[in-house]
């Protein structure tokens, strides 16, 4: 009986690691539609299985939105929204070759 407690409460433990990860990887498609420009829709789940790393991108260790730091106002960071998020974008598609870097691949009316 003892025994199968313990395991029970290691199968609970398991379980919710599990819930836990699964839940931090946000969301698989986000609709940008901040820019006049147009919408640009990022397949986060593709991005995270070509790009390991979280921190390429969700470079300060937590998982918040870039412009919470990136912001129209001095948030902190100096760079504004729209070169932080240029920068990581078109930055990694130049250097990897690879990936949309004309302004229309992106933002699509
Ligand atoms: C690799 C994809 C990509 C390319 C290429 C790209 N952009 Fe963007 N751009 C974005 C993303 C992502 C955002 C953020 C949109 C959002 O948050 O809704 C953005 C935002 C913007 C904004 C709005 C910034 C703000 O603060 O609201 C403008 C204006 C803009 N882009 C213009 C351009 C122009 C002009 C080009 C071509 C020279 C271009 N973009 C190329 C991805 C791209
Ligand atoms: C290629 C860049 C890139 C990679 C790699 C990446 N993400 Fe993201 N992620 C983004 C962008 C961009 C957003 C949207 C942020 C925003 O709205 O400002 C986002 C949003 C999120 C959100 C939702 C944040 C919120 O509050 O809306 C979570 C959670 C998240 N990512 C987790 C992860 C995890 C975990 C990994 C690694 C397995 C990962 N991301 C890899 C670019 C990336
Ligand atoms: C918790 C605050 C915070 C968040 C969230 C954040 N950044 Fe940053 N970022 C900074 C700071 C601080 C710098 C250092 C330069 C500065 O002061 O602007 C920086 C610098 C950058 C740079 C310049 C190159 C580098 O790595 O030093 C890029 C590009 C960038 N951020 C993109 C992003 C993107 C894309 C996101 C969202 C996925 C994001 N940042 C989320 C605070 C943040
Ligand atoms: C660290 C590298 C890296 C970063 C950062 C990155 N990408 Fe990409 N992206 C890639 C690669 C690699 C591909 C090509 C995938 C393929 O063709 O298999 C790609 C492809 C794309 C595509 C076309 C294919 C698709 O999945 O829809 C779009 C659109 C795109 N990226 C948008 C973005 C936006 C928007 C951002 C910033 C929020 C971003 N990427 C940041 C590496 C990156």
């Amino acid at each position: 009986m003892k025994k199968l407690i313990v395991l029970l409460i290691v199968a609970a433990f398991v379980g919710t690691a599990f819930i836990a990860v699964a839940q931090d990887k946000g969301p698989a498609v986000i609709k940008m539609d901040k820019a006049k420009m147009g919408v640009i829709t990022f397949n986060h789940a593709t991005h995270q299985g070509n790009v390991p790393d979280c921190a390429t991108c969700h470079h300060t260790g937590g998982f918040e939105t870039c412009d919470s730091c990136h912001g129209a106002k001095d948030d902190g960071a100096k760079i504004k929204y729209k070169s932080a998020i240029h920068d990581n974008c078109k930055g990694c598609h130049k250097e990897m070759k690879k990936g949309p870097t004309k302004c229309r691949e992106c933002h699509v009316k």
